[in-house]
């Protein structure tokens, strides 16, 4: 049965650094697929082992359902938590066959004879390794040995599995496939999923929903087109598909989801979170995206092309507003240009962000390099 994860106020400190999480707080519904993304050292594993019982909080408290599985004077041993993980590196037996690896967990819950020959025969079908069960995982390539992993989670029918980077190892084309396996695999078990990566497409293409974390700390917990589209803050913009984020004076004040304001130099219309209270004359910060931008547009602003990349459909432009020395954005266009040519770039959109807009006035930052 799949099993709801709750964290509250969730911090774990080793000595001699600073807290590897933060004050987390995360509800993962039961059923739920979410991705845990963000660079290197911000605290996805460590999250990770926490919720599998192998770290304790240094803080905060950890519910499955309604059960405190860890807190103050609570600790649930990671064995009694029913949780199954599949690890990057796979942690297959070498000396047992592909049916002795995937029959094991069911061997230790009392299986016996024709019946665990049956269910792991049904796991391997699943993941479309059927035959298999008399190999040895040398025998195996890389993709294979992570579907083998995969079979023996889904023959131990858990109500949570974890996922720690599990197709870090394979290349580019197998990661793709596996994708597929793994989307299947969610639906076949109905299990609650936390799938920890560093790869925004992949959790993107795969997850219901994306926390974001940074330095310990969540920053946004979304769907993946939500993510995109109106990321919560500079940090999320700039990660999440390389957004832009540039400076823009409030002209008229924001409501029903749409602001006008001007930025580079020129007005646009931009969307923004209904509600968000930024009056006229205050300043925002926008994310643009490609999307955002078209190149020779009649009444844009005017860009020089730095580079100019053929990409089959569009030519992919890197330019830098005369407005913006400093600042790069990305825009498509339909025919390649020269490297120092001029255009004019129109603003077709833009997602102003919520950050900071409850304060009258924001400090005037500098246009970063994206
Ligand atoms: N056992 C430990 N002792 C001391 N510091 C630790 C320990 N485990 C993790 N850390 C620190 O906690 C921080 C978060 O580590 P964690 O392994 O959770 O990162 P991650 O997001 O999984 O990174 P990666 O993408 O590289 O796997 C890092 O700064 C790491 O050095
Ligand atoms: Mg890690």
């Amino acid at each position: 049965m799949a099993r709801s994860i709750h964290l509250r106020g969730v911090t774990r400190r080793f000595p001699n650094g600073p807290a590897a999480l933060d004050d987390v707080s995360l509800d993962i519904q039961a059923g739920e697929f979410l991705a845990l993304l963000g660079p290197s050292g911000c605290g996805k594993t460590t999250l990770l082992r926490l919720i599998a019982g192998f770290e304790a909080p240094t803080d905060g408290t950890l519910a499955f359902d309604e059960r405190l599985v860890a807190g103050p004077g609570c600790f649930v041993q990671p064995e009694a938590r029913q949780v199954a993980i599949v690890f990057q590196s796979y942690a297959l037996w070498p000396h047992m066959s592909v049916g002795e690896n995937v029959g094991y967990p069911l061997r230790v819950k009392g299986l016996r004879g024709a019946e665990r020959a049956r269910k792991v025969a049904e796991a391997l079908a699943a993941v479309d390794l059927s035959g298999f069960e008399g190999r040895r995982p040398a025998d195996l390539s890389g993709g294979q040995r992570q579907r083998v992993a995969l079979a023996r989670c889904l023959a131990m029918e858990p109500g949570i599995v974890l996922l720690d980077e599990p197709l870090a190892n394979l290349d580019m084309h197998l990661r793709a496939s596996m994708e597929e396996t793994f989307r299947a695999f969610h639906r076949r078990t109905g299990a609650t999923m936390v799938y920890v990566t560093h790869d925004q497409a992949e959790a993107m293409a795969m997850a219901d929903r994306v926390a974001v974390m940074e330095r310990g700390r969540i920053l946004q917990v979304s769907a993946p087109a939500t993510l995109y589209r109106e990321p919560a803050t500079e940090a999320v913009a700039r990660f999440i598909g390389h957004g832009h984020v540039v400076e823009a004076d409030i002209l008229l004040s924001p409501g029903q989801g749409h602001a006008r304001a001007r930025l580079l130099g020129v007005e646009a219309d931009l969307r923004c979170r209904p509600g968000l209270r930024l009056p006229a004359g205050a300043r925002g910060r926008v994310c643009l995206r490609a999307e955002d931008l078209e190149a020779d547009a009649p009444g844009g602003f005017l860009a020089r092309v730095l580079s100019s990349t053929f990409k089959g459909a569009h030519s992919r432009l890197v330019v830098e507003p005369l407005a913006a020395p400093g600042l790069r954005l990305a825009v498509h266009a339909d025919a390649p240009y020269a490297e120092g040519e001029s255009l004019r770039v129109g603003l077709k959109g833009g997602w102003l962000l919520p950050e900071g807009g409850e304060a009258a006035t924001l400090p005037v930052r500098e246009a970063a390099l994206a």
